[in-house]
């Protein structure tokens, strides 16, 4: 392992360069913990929930584990709803609900709010004390990157092109991920119109000559043998989601579980929810996502709408609207569950 590797494992108190990555509506306390019990960092994803579950959340993985964890937040910049588009949008979408004698909802609502907006979620932040506290679509203002720098709360962001991270690293992060474009879920792009579309490795060769904060590389990667090969070019950790996902701790549904293991390729697609994510192809890529389909009505309004129908048609038995995000290396998923997958990944790296 390389000098910088050891530097943020040290600076961690962690034994191996293996991340869980945060996955709103896939990690869990038990997952994160077992990870960190392993030796490696365990992660929540909380950008979806409110306060008060993002707070039962890190103390029930308190509670499971003292080793440190990452909490993760989006911190997109909102934007008000376009009732025009946001009409159009729905109307497209009305045939789909339509076939299941519903009607589609005449306006949307945002599902959750960006941290920059929930004064609520630094003050849980500060309650609890996190090892870690990360980012995704961009870093909140400088008036709350003060306030976790006075109370020594380390915080990183993802990041996707070396003008994001030498962002980050001016404005005080002390690591930053390096997403690269294989890897599942929302591309990290703090402007969602704005992307270089590098691969995992691509990033890290940019990133590692002009950025002094260690750097953790994400996307794509499935085995101990990949991470390795990150670390020699220059990354301190790799950050792992996919390869998690089919672990029993995880808040995978059966439905879900069953289409990650059937999956047989991904892609990125903005019509979910309204920011670009990469999912297993399904009816969304295949059909929605139509060259003559109007603009969709952002994110995450967008979502909101798409996570109504998934409801609608699971309760009928439809799964063909189900959301799966997963990254380019689903089809070498290892159906094992998260303390025996941390020993096969620790092995392959050793
Ligand atoms: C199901 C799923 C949900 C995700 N949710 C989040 C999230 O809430 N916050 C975040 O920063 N990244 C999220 N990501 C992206 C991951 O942090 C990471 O970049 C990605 O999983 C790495 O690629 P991989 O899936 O190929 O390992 C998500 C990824 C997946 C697959």
């Amino acid at each position: 392992m390389q000098g910088i590797s050891l530097s943020l494992l040290t600076q961690l108190g962690i034994r191996y360069p293996i991340f869980l990555a945060p996955m709103a509506g896939i990690t869990t306390p038990v997952l994160a913990s077992r990870v960190s019990e392993a030796g490696g960092l365990g992660a929540l994803g909380l950008g979806a929930g409110d306060p008060f579950q993002a707070e039962a959340a890190i103390r029930a993985t308190q509670q499971l584990t003292s080793q440190p964890f990452q909490v993760n937040f989006f911190c997109h910049r909102s934007t008000p709803l376009d009732p025009a588009k946001s009409r159009a949008w729905c109307e497209y979408l009305s045939a789909h609900f339509a076939q299941f004698e519903q009607a589609v909802p005449a306006q949307l609502l945002s599902p959750y709010a960006s941290f920059t907006d929930s004064p609520e979620l630094l003050d849980v932040i500060l309650a609890t004390r996190p090892a870690v506290v990360s980012f995704h679509f961009g870093l909140p203002p400088k008036s709350i990157l003060q306030v976790l720098q006075r109370a020594k709360i380390p915080y990183w962001v993802s990041v996707t092109r070396l003008s994001e991270a030498l962002y980050a690293q001016q404005q005080g992060c002390s690591a930053i991920i390096a997403q690269g474009i294989e890897a599942g879920g929302h591309r990290a792009t703090f402007d969602p119109l704005c992307d270089a579309g590098l691969s995992t490795r691509e990033l890290l060769q940019q990133l590692a000559p002009q950025i002094s904060l260690p750097i953790i590389s994400a996307g794509g990667v499935m085995t101990g043998g990949q991470i390795n090969q990150l670390l020699t070019q220059g990354a301190s950790a790799a950050q792992l989601g996919t390869a998690f996902m089919a672990c029993r701790e995880s808040a995978a549904s059966d439905q879900l579980r069953q289409r990650l293991s059937t999956a047989k390729s991904t892609q990125i697609t903005d019509v979910i929810s309204g920011r670009p994510a990469r999912g297993v192809i399904g009816r969304w890529q295949q059909e929605i996502d139509s060259p003559i389909r109007p603009p969709h009505a952002g994110y995450p309004y967008s979502y909101a709408l798409a996570k109504q129908l998934d409801k609608i048609a699971c309760a009928q038995g439809v799964t063909d609207y189900q959301v799966c995000w997963a990254g380019t290396g689903v089809t070498a998923l290892r159906p094992l569950d998260a303390s025996p997958l941390m020993q096969t990944l620790i092995a392959e790296l050793q």
